[in-house]
């Protein structure tokens, strides 16, 4: 690589940032063919690895051998205000098997297929809601503002059994804790906010217990086998996790369709390539840059390099979702591809629990938004989109759109 670039002694300055709404970065390409374990800096002032290549990826995330609790101190950052062990997730994501393993099995039945697909139509409403908002406040529309940050909050607001009147609050609290524009003291302040009104939830689930996955955190609890910080991060976690990720991921697929509108008209043909087309879609866009950190807990070797016990890395989604051992002409959107191998939702031990209500929000998104607004367009030029170049997860703070 140019300049030694991501040896010891060049390292890559990480986070790494995007120039091109949908292309991954060229260092990307050149990292996987010449230096698939690089070593890079990250803000927190961790020296650890980025992962570049698809197998590696889908290696490190399956592997007991990689921890994701955020306490070690190797443990390689982006968010400024994330660093602090008070914001620290005690459930899911930042946490090891067993206890990992266990408390997700806690909650596992309400994130299976069926159990998705059971709340298909209750989605296809609340998209139907939302266009109907974004049609009653007229044109030039806002899809970010007013359709894809509210879709996913709404989505898991009755999954947990949040009642509709707190859905602003909720989606204002979690907006601040995903923002790199955030401080450590407004992610702390968010935070707080969050739990406490989760506590008031938790309290609220045990006077009347319900059929929602709210209820269900709360028995583990009563029943002693989830500790309650754990419950409340639980809870955090499912609010936050999937809220900037699907609505960028809303918004960005709406955009590249409209750059394709072959393979939009042939979707709109054919209502059975929404989902392969969501498929190459998540692949494509790439929302999510990596999966979360992790630390090695022994020495390892990845793709011929020999990795220390305690080193921090981050394996990169975008590159491996680009890596054309695995995909053919990568750089080229084409719904009609088998994309099924992509890592949009990581893999192995952490990979996405809500997946299958991702999946189905962009599919009953994509379609109602096309076929309910006909003329979809963007109503700006180009270049004045506003992109999030700098955010942990790839998007536009705002879509302004028209329509016949
Ligand atoms: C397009 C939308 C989404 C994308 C791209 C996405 C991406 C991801 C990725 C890459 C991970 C893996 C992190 C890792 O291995 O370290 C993850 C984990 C997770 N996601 Fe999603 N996600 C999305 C939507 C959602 C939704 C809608 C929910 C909730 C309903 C959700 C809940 C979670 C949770 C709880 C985890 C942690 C799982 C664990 O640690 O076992 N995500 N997501």
């Amino acid at each position: 690589v140019t300049d030694n670039l991501g040896s010891r002694e060049a390292p890559i300055e990480y986070p790494v940032k995007r120039t091109e709404l949908f292309a991954e970065p060229e260092l990307y390409k050149t990292l996987r063919a010449e230096c698939p374990v690089a070593w890079a800096t990250f803000p927190n002032g961790v020296v650890g690895r980025l992962v570049m290549r698809h197998a590696d990826v889908k290696a490190i995330t399956r592997d007991r051998r990689y921890s994701a609790d955020p306490h070690n101190p190797e443990f390689p950052q982006v968010y400024k205000g994330h660093s602090t062990p008070e914001l620290a997730n005690l459930s899911l994501v930042g946490t090891d098997p067993p206890v990992h393993d266990d408390e997700r099995r806690m909650i596992s039945s309400w994130f299976t297929l069926k159990a998705s697909e059971s709340y298909r139509d209750d989605i296809r409403r609340v998209v139907d809601e939302l266009i109907d908002g974004v049609v009653a406040k007229g044109q030039p529309g806002d899809l970010i503002r007013d359709f894809a940050l509210p879709l996913p909050v709404w989505v898991i607001c009755l999954l947990l059994g949040i009642p509709t009147s707190k859905r602003d609050f909720i989606a204002s609290r979690t907006a601040i804790r995903t923002s790199y524009g955030s401080t450590t003291d407004d992610v702390i302040t968010a935070t707080r906010e969050l739990q406490a009104y989760i506590g008031e939830l938790m309290e609220e689930k045990r006077r009347k217990p319900q059929d929602d996955l709210g209820t269900t955190i709360v028995s583990h609890v009563d029943e002693g086998g989830l500790p309650h910080q754990h419950a409340v991060d639980m809870f955090q976690q499912l609010i936050v996790a999937g809220h900037e990720t699907t609505a960028n991921a809303i918004g960005l697929s709406v955009v590249a369709l409209l750059d394709h509108p072959d393979q939009l008209e042939a979707v709109l043909a054919d209502q059975a390539l929404v989902k392969p087309a969501i498929e190459e879609l998540l692949r494509f866009l790439s929302v999510t840059h990596t999966v979360a950190p992790r630390v090695t807990l022994e020495d390892v070797e990845i793709c011929g390099h020999a990795i220390e016990a305690g080193t921090g890395l981050r394996a990169l989604i975008h590159s491996a979702n680009y890596d054309d051992a695995v995909f053919a002409d990568p750089d080229k959107l084409d719904i009609r591809r088998d994309a099924r191998e992509h890592l949009a939702f990581g893999f192995g031990i952490h990979n996405c629990l809500g997946q299958s209500y991702a999946r189905i929000e962009m599919q009953e998104a994509i379609w109602q938004l096309f076929t309910r607004l006909p003329g979809l367009r963007v109503a700006v030029p180009r270049d004045d989109l506003h992109v999030k170049w700098e955010a942990g997860i790839h998007g536009l703070y705002s879509l302004p759109v028209a329509w016949s």
